[in-house]
């Protein structure tokens, strides 16, 4: 049987409900419950209230009471990472810096075609254990949800071996893992034929597969000069759309065409848009596709961030995700990305947090987390502070000193 559970009290509860899920968001709009408990259910909350009231009516519930203040968020979702890969790029990084670009490195045959190769040679158990490795990591720092790509195996059997160690390293991890598939990351260097020869192979020999084993129901596609072109794209998400695959897109990195390739299909997000101009934002802010910047990939390539603000003034929705992967994005920190992203896009904290909350939630059409309310996961980050306003202000040297996932503590700093 499943019993009730009690916890708390917080000092300070932010639900992050009630909040849009387009524009901008002031500070003034957030929900703080003050001195809050949590009852929780198989994994779910069942209601949040004052501690004290929920307590009084529920004194049968086994109760997890807080000593000192705590501020509880719900559990941070990373809405676009590639934590599933082999080796490292430390010399593609040392290069940047020493002023080769990114497109420059990948055209001499480093940047993710290295990490392809160095993927191809793991094992997939071993893919398992450093893809939870590093999940588990990122569960500790808070985050209960993690989206995770493949992409670096760029063939239908390497493309499986990524995705199927995704999958087991779901079932060895706390987190919920959720992955898609970046089999468009690039045309493979020893593949033979062009780049529609090997979309086409990839659409109608792995897409089948993925559906059959349940592996994902997420494509992506890297739209750039050194990737794919928009034309070579629009059949293989047309294929992908026909067989009921959500769609997102790693557009406007370096050239503008991906945002609109990501409208003009319905995709549920589009991903980096560091180089995204007016239009890009206007067309963006006017579907429902959820524009993702990844400050990680930007303090990894040494570039300017997505344009957050004018995205959020002109109604766009904003989630925000680490991009964590070995080459443009290496520290995998969302927490601390989030909040320097807030400082230099000049975002209120409601609108980072709901970047790594519910909005983040939305752009893995995950309609069950992000928030704190009846119904919803219980899934938290818990943080030793008496204010919420600590924890950004920290960048990101305030870790959660408690990680709550599906109503279970996963992670406590005391223990
Ligand atoms: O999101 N932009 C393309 N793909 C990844 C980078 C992958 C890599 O460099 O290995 C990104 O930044
Ligand atoms: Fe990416």
């Amino acid at each position: 049987m499943n019993k009730l559970k009690l916890i708390g009290p917080f000092k300070q509860l932010i639900p992050m409900t009630g909040l849009s899920l387009k524009g901008a968001i002031s500070d003034s709009e957030l929900i703080i419950v003050e001195d809050a408990g949590i009852l929780i259910e198989a994994g779910k909350i069942v209601a949040v209230e004052k501690f004290n009231e929920l307590h009084r009516k529920n004194s049968q519930a086994e109760t997890f009471r807080l000593q000192g203040d705590h501020v509880a968020l719900p559990g941070f979702i990373d809405s676009h990472t590639h934590i599933c890969f082999g080796g490292s790029r430390a010399n593609d990084y040392a290069m940047r810096n020493s002023g080769k670009t990114y497109l420059e490195i990948a055209k001499a045959g480093g940047g993710i075609w290295d990490t392809v190769t160095q993927t191809r040679k793991a094992s997939k158990d071993a893919l398992v254990k450093s893809t939870m490795k590093l999940a588990n990591r990122h569960l500790k720092n808070g985050t209960t949800t993690i989206e995770v790509k493949s992409g670096y195996g760029l063939s239908v059997d390497e493309e499986l071996k990524m995705l199927r160690a995704i999958k087991e390293a779901n079932d060895g991890t706390d987190a919920d893992l959720a992955a898609t598939c970046l089999a468009a990351h690039m045309l493979p260097k020893d593949f033979d034929g062009s780049a529609k020869e090997y979309l086409n192979k990839i659409s109608s020999e792995l897409f089948p597969i993925l559906k059959r084993e349940k592996l994902t129901n997420r494509i992506d596609a890297f739209i750039e000069e050194s990737a794919f072109s928009e034309s070579q794209i629009a059949p293989y998400f047309q294929k992908a759309k026909e067989m009921n695959f959500d769609i997102t897109v790693h557009a406007d990195q370096f050239s503008t065409n991906g945002s609109k390739v990501a409208v003009d299909f319905g995709a549920v997000s589009a991903d980096h848009l560091e180089a995204s101009t007016q239009k890009e934002i206007d067309l963006l802010a006017g579907s429902e596709v959820i524009a993702t910047a990844l400050p990680g990939a930007s303090l990894g390539i040494g570039c300017g961030f997505t344009p957050a603000r004018q995205l959020l003034d002109a109604g766009g929705a904003l989630a925000i995700a680490s991009d964590h992967n070995p080459g443009s994005a290496p520290m995998g920190d969302l927490l601390t990305q989030a909040a320097i992203l807030g400082a230099f896009e000049k975002l209120s904290n409601a609108e980072v947090l709901a970047g790594i909350t519910f909005r983040a939630a939305a752009a893995l059409k995950l309609a069950d987390r992000g928030q704190l309310a009846e119904g919803f996961l219980a899934d938290l980050s818990i943080f030793h502070s008496s204010n919420y306003n600590e924890i950004l202000y920290n960048q990101g040297n305030l870790k959660p000193c408690m990680v709550m996932k599906n109503g279970e503590m996963v992670y406590n700093k005391h223990k």
